[in-house]
């Protein structure tokens, strides 16, 4: 009876650490496009992928990652200040067993919060299909924890959401007179699209989605794409930046009325208009010696078409604020998340991502 009670203890004795150890490495959702997306959309049979060189050259195994990076893209980088290992794309064969209580990617380069955005890159993983491959991913997590202890795992995870911006560079100015632009003025368009945001929030958090970090859209305008196409003397695109101006505010408002809703902070904003202004318009200040034109890329800014093996490369990212036409180098990335993790209330509200861990791991 002894050794049985003691079997008993120490049963318990494991039980309690595994927990613990798994309460210690929080799991992580990733929602969004392709400032997000880690490789999902190498699944897919679209032309929205970064996966072949020069992307990833900056990774260890120096090889295309599926980031649109020279290396590491924004959730890599929080899940590293984390003390986490980094997420799988949802759709990597990889992503099975113990790896499932590490979190998921569910994010896809093209995507919008609207259905008809980037129907240019053919398939890709709507944001209605990313909550319903998150959908799946718990029933997944069911069959391997059980039902509760899945479900605490989604209620203390961190979630990130980074979605907006191509409903406008790949929607309503893909072209001019686009069917959105000819359908909407533009605050119109940005309201419609906030109301659609709203739902998709929504839906997050009843699926037991508890903290979401959502980042609103960077400065548009300024990106060496829209240099390119729209700019004469290397000013930001007013109509971009107008747009960003209009969605960015509108989305902090939202948020602040779901957690009223809801009566919980559920929802924290990043405000990714100013943390990439600080460094755009004083890149110097940073170490950057240009914040206009892209490392990776052809024509002016570099910012004309994608990024490939045959395009212009710089030798050094580190000294670059954007990687391609679109996307911040690694080391723009970092200080993204720097501001993330300990900004002020201006660039991250109701509370900056290190006292909301510190807040989360004493309750
Ligand atoms: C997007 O498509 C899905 C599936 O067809 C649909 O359920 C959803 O309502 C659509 N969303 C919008 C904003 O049209
Ligand atoms: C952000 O985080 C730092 C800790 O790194 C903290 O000292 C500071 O008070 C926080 N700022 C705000 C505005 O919450």
């Amino acid at each position: 009876m002894e050794s049985i009670s003691f079997l008993g203890f120490l049963s318990l004795l494991l039980t309690l650490t595994s927990f613990s150890s798994r309460a210690e490495a929080r799991a992580f959702f990733v929602f969004g496009d392709s400032l997000v997306d880690n490789g999902n959309n190498d699944y897919l049979a679209t032309t929205a992928r970064a996966d072949s060189y020069p992307y990833g050259i900056d990774s260890p195994t120096h090889r295309a990652t599926g980031r649109f990076s020279n290396g590491l893209n924004i959730p890599d980088i929080i899940s590293e200040q984390m003390g986490a290992e980094t997420t799988l794309p949802y759709l990597s064969p990889q992503l099975t067993g113990e790896r499932l209580l590490v979190g998921a990617n569910f994010a896809s380069a093209g995507i919008g919060i609207l259905n008809d955005t980037g129907v240019q890159f053919l398939y890709i993983i709507r944001m209605y299909q990313q909550l319903l491959y998150f959908q799946q991913y718990q029933q997944r997590l069911s069959a391997l924890v059980g039902a509760d202890q899945a479900k605490q795992i989604v209620n203390d995870a961190l979630v990130l959401i980074t979605v907006g911006g191509n409903d406008f560079v790949n929607n309503y100015y893909l072209v001019p007179f686009s069917a959105r632009s000819r359908q909407f003025a533009l605050p119109d368009y940005v309201v419609y699209v906030v109301s659609e945001y709203r739902k998709l929030l929504m839906r997050i958090y009843e699926l037991g989605a508890r903290r979401v970090l959502v980042t609103g859209t960077g400065p548009l305008g300024c990106v060496p794409a829209e240099l390119a196409m729209r700019s004469r003397n290397g000013e930001c695109s007013e109509e971009l930046q107008r747009a960003t101006n209009l969605f960015n505010p509108q989305v902090a408002q939202l948020l602040n009325q779901l957690n009223r809703e809801i009566g919980s902070d559920v929802f924290v904003f990043g405000n990714a208009f100013d943390m990439h202004m600080d460094f755009v318009s004083n890149p110097g200040a940073y170490g950057f010696v240009t914040s206009k034109i892209a490392c990776c890329g052809q024509g002016p800014y570099n910012g004309i078409g994608l990024c490939t093996p045959a395009s212009n490369l710089c030798p050094n990212r580190d000294i670059y604020a954007f990687w391609d036409p679109f996307h911040p180098s690694e080391r723009a990335n970092r200080i993204i998340v720097q501001t993330i993790m300990t900004g002020s209330t201006k660039y991250i509200n109701p509370m900056n991502l290190s006292t909301l861990l510190a807040v989360d791991s004493r309750t």
